[in-house]
């Protein structure tokens, strides 16, 4: 298949990856039943069960409410590792380079596990790809927007040491977006700019909550990056904006037409996006639940809308300038 090889030899960069969501079925079972963990008795039984569950959600609370149980199984350090180095060596046989990777604490701190445990297992998967797949990554801590600010507040406070040392990268915000507005966290994203002065900052808004989420993200939270951001095509300023001030949108294709923000990936704004100049990468958010990895996003992108040699040239130069990651290996990665 000339065109899925033509893809997959492109270099691409992930900038949208739960790393829970990653937890493929085949994998759920037998961590739950090496820790032990007893899933909710309503909860699929089997690997085919839970598969066919996953083939459409109502929407993304539909979604979430799977993701946090199976981010129930992950107890130890390696089951951290077990996750991200399953995620790293499937990606890497579609052409991944380099990935910026989030994950969510406080789905795991709540259970007692401590934050560098979590980090820690993640890392050494890292690691690992660096040396073994060369796959560059960086590692970007959610808050989650459905809890209450002060566990935010106290999360952050836990991390601090961790964006001293550069061992984390950056800051996002994800879970139920339309009850919880950007506003709730900017205190929250004031603290972490104190932290290290290359802490970069991004949050999902504008994938069920409107353009005025995106805005927000940008005004109050000082966000410098936006997870989905599809809806901003509803205002003509903000699109202005994003293209001033080259705001990549990280947009995941698949997700998308899973939580039914769209019917088809035909309707992404991508042809707005590229008209107006607005820098966006191809993201696989949480792959394990929406039926793709990277190669398989791209794939459903130029089968809908069928690129010419330059665009696919341009969409990748813009996920690679839109990295955080230093010139040098910006320059490799061309
Ligand atoms: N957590 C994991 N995936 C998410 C998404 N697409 N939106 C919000 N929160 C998430
Ligand atoms: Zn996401």
């Amino acid at each position: 298949n000339t065109m899925r090889d033509f893809l997959r030899d492109l270099p691409k960069c992930e900038h949208h990856l739960h790393l829970e969501g990653t937890l493929e079925p085949d994998l759920l079972y037998p961590l739950a039943q090496r820790n032990n963990i007893e899933l909710p008795e309503q909860f699929p039984k089997t690997v085919k069960e839970l598969e066919d569950r996953y083939k459409q959600f109502k929407d993304l609370q539909d979604f979430l409410d799977f993701y946090y149980i199976g981010c129930e199984v992950l107890l130890k350090q390696e089951d951290f590792f077990d996750l991200a180095w399953a995620y790293f060596k499937r990606s890497h046989s579609q052409g991944l380079k380099h990935a910026e990777v989030f994950f969510d604490p406080q789905s795991h701190t709540s259970r007692g596990i401590a934050i560098e445990t979590v980090v820690s297992g993640f890392q050494k998967a890292c690691v690992k790809a660096q040396q073994e797949l060369h796959i560059s990554s960086k590692l970007i801590m959610c808050l989650l927007r459905h809890l209450p600010v002060e566990d935010c507040k106290a999360t952050l406070e836990s991390s601090r040491v961790l964006f001293e040392t550069q061992q984390l990268h950056g800051l996002g915000l994800d879970s139920a977006e339309k009850p919880f507005p950007p506003e709730l966290f900017a205190e929250c994203y004031e603290t972490a700019r104190t932290f290290h002065p290359d802490i970069q900052l991004t949050a999902h808004a504008g994938e069920e909550g409107d353009a005025s989420y995106v805005s927000n993200a940008l005004d109050l939270l000082k966000a410098s990056r936006i997870d989905h951001g599809v809806r901003s095509t509803e205002d003509p300023e903000l699109m202005a904006r994003l293209a001033r001030d080259k705001v990549m949108c990280t947009v995941c294709p698949l997700s998308s037409v899973k939580l039914q923000v769209f019917q088809d990936v035909r309707e992404l704004p991508l042809t707005e996006f590229l008209n107006a100049g607005i820098p966006f990468s191809l993201n696989s958010d949480d792959p394990a639940y929406f039926g793709g990895y990277i190669l398989d996003n791209y794939v459903a992108v130029q089968t809908r809308f069928d690129w010419d040699l330059a665009t696919w040239e341009k969409v990748v130069r813009q996920s690679i300038e839109g990295s955080w990651c230093d010139d040098k290996r910006k320059n490799e990665l061309q």
